[in-house]
């Protein structure tokens, strides 16, 4: 997020502003030090999205510490673009180029101020996997990325087509319906989201989850999504009046196709003040300019990063974890496929609340064999970190087939093809050879026999599924899918899988 929808737009927010109000940007030395804390800040707080996961414990507390920094460039750059305004005030009322600005830089210091807060563990334990954090994010993408991009485009478009905008009217609607759309999609999923959460984490007085059945909070959030999208209905109308007022604006003018234009070297000449001159070089130089840049992005990157990856006590390694098994393997591909990660975590947190629902916490060394990982950010399902094992295979089937089966009022979606889609067999081997690569332990040639081995566990599910009553083929999807779902969180459990699996586990752990 930071780098491509912040800073890219911070900096069209400093070039557009002081030329649609007409007066220099308030402080030039501010915007520097914004610029340079901003880019030196931000790569550490990434582990703000990975609070209370397994992730080491002082990855966890830079990232909240440089959270809170980012505050304070963050504040400093939206002062910065409201200051650049003052005397141009009377405008703001009947311009749109200046009004969408104005609530755009306003927006990004509302989600600045907001992104700290949330990260805050304790807030975050409650925010996070909640709808909240897509309210948080949409605040800035709509208004603050949206707002930005059509003041640009108000402002530019009658430039280059050299008239003036078609309709103001039609611009004040556009301007409108995007605001008022954004604050009735914003409301009811932070509602949603909090919501969620105090109900997950709901007790009983004697102890006991208050909504132990996941659907209960589901069915709940549903009229909040209705109002969602009436406010996203309101701002896509306001975008199409948008779109239509830029395309008459653009068929009114005549396009000037080329322009004859140059830096005016005396701007940069004439501020030679004692510490501006270094930085007014610099940004003359693009090279020692992007290098600079680039150094001080990384630094962040590299504390954080190298440690994790070098220092071995920080992924405590599990004896009884073991590489998945190549059906495994195809049906966690497919799982990445599919998108189910957009909807369900694989992480659950040492709450209370949650080993109560989902089971014992994860922990990092559970994960060691996970590339890439898919921890999820957001829970519209249940965290599915521990669900081997917890309904027998016909359960899956019947789910995948159409879900309300199973779970009355269900939103997820159903995969009915997943009975009749064929596993893809010849890239198997590659798979197994390109984990090995990256270190995962499967013994030499064992890329050779991963095709009967796959085989073999498959016509095992396909056959358990069959005495079900449910005939599919043992090559399908849908079998690859139940295996992985089935594997997940298991390896930890002291009790070894049902017996009818443990036939499979054996011959697949003996070929490792
Ligand atoms: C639109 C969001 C969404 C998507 C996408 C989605 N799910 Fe779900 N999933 C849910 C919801 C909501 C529930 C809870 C209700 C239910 O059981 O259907 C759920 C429940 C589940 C459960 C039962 C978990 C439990 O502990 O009861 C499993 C297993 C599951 N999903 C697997 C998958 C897989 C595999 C995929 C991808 C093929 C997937 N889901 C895609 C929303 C989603």
């Amino acid at each position: 997020m930071a780098f491509f929808l912040t800073t890219p737009f911070l900096g069209f927010m400093y070039y557009f502003i002081p030329k649609a109000a007409n007066r220099p940007i308030y402080s030039y030395r501010l915007s520097i030090v914004h610029f340079w804390a901003l880019i030196f800040i931000y790569i550490w707080a990434g582990p703000h999205h990975l609070l209370y996961t397994a992730l080491p414990g002082w990855a966890q507390s830079l990232g909240v510490v440089f959270s809170v920094m980012l505050i304070a460039p963050s504040w400093g750059g939206m002062i910065n673009g409201l200051f650049t305004l003052r005397g141009a005030w009377d405008r703001v009322r009947k311009d749109p180029v200046l009004k969408f600005m104005v609530v755009g830089v306003t927006a990004y210091g509302m989600a600045t101020f907001e992104g700290p807060m949330m990260s805050f563990k304790s807030v975050n334990a409650v925010i996070h996997y909640t709808d909240y954090v897509i309210a948080h994010v949409h605040t800035a993408a709509l208004l603050w990325n949206g707002g930005l991009t059509f003041a640009m485009l108000y402002f530019i478009v009658p430039r280059i087509f050299n008239t003036k905008i078609y309709s103001l009217k039609m611009a004040n609607f556009h301007f409108w319906a995007v605001t008022l759309g954004t604050v009735i999609y914003v409301i009811p999923i932070y509602w949603g989201g909090v919501t969620q959460s105090l109900m997950w984490k709901e007790f009983t007085d004697s102890g006991t989850l208050m909504y132990p059945n996941f659907m209960e909070t589901v069915t709940h959030l549903i009229p909040m999504y209705a109002a969602r999208a009436i406010g996203g209905t309101l701002y896509f109308v306001g975008v199409i009046a948008g779109m239509y007022n830029l395309f008459s604006t653009m068929k009114q003018g005549s396009l000037t196709s080329d322009e004859k234009a140059e830096a005016n070297k005396a701007e940069f000449q004439s501020d030679t003040s004692k510490g501006s001159s270094f930085h007014r070089w610099l940004e003359a130089k693009p090279t020692q300019f992007t290098v600079l840049t680039v150094v001080a992005i990384l630094i962040g990157g590299f504390v954080e990063y190298i440690p994790t990856a070098l220092v071995k006590s920080n992924v405590p390694t599990i004896e009884s974890v073991r590489p998945y098994t190549p059906l495994e393997l195809v049906g966690r591909d497919i799982y990445i496929a599919e998108g189910c990660v957009g909807c369900h975590s694989q992480m659950i947190r040492p709450f209370r609340s949650e080993t109560e629902r989902y089971g014992e916490y994860s922990k990092a060394g559970e994960f060691v064999y996970d590339r890439p990982f898919l921890w999820g950010s957001k829970r519209t399902g249940p965290d599915l970190h521990r669900v081997g094992g917890k309904y027998p295979d016909s359960w899956h089937y019947m789910h995948f087939m159409d879900s309300r089966s199973t779970s009355p009022g269900s939103i997820m979606p159903s995969y009915p093809w997943f009975a009749t889609r064929k596993i893809d067999l010849d890239v198997v081997p590659a798979k197994i050879r390109a984990l090995q690569r990256l270190g995962v332990p499967y013994r030499d040639g064992f890329d050779e026999a991963a095709i009967d081995d796959l085989r073999q566990q498959a016509e095992g599910i396909a056959d358990g599924l069959a005495n079900s009553g449910f005939d599919v083929d043992w090559d399908s999807h849908m079998v690859a899918v139940i295996a992985y779902l089935q594997r997940l969180g298991t390896d930890i459990k002291a009790q070894p899988q049902a017996e009818a699996a443990s036939d499979d586990t054996e011959t697949s752990t003996a070929s490792r």
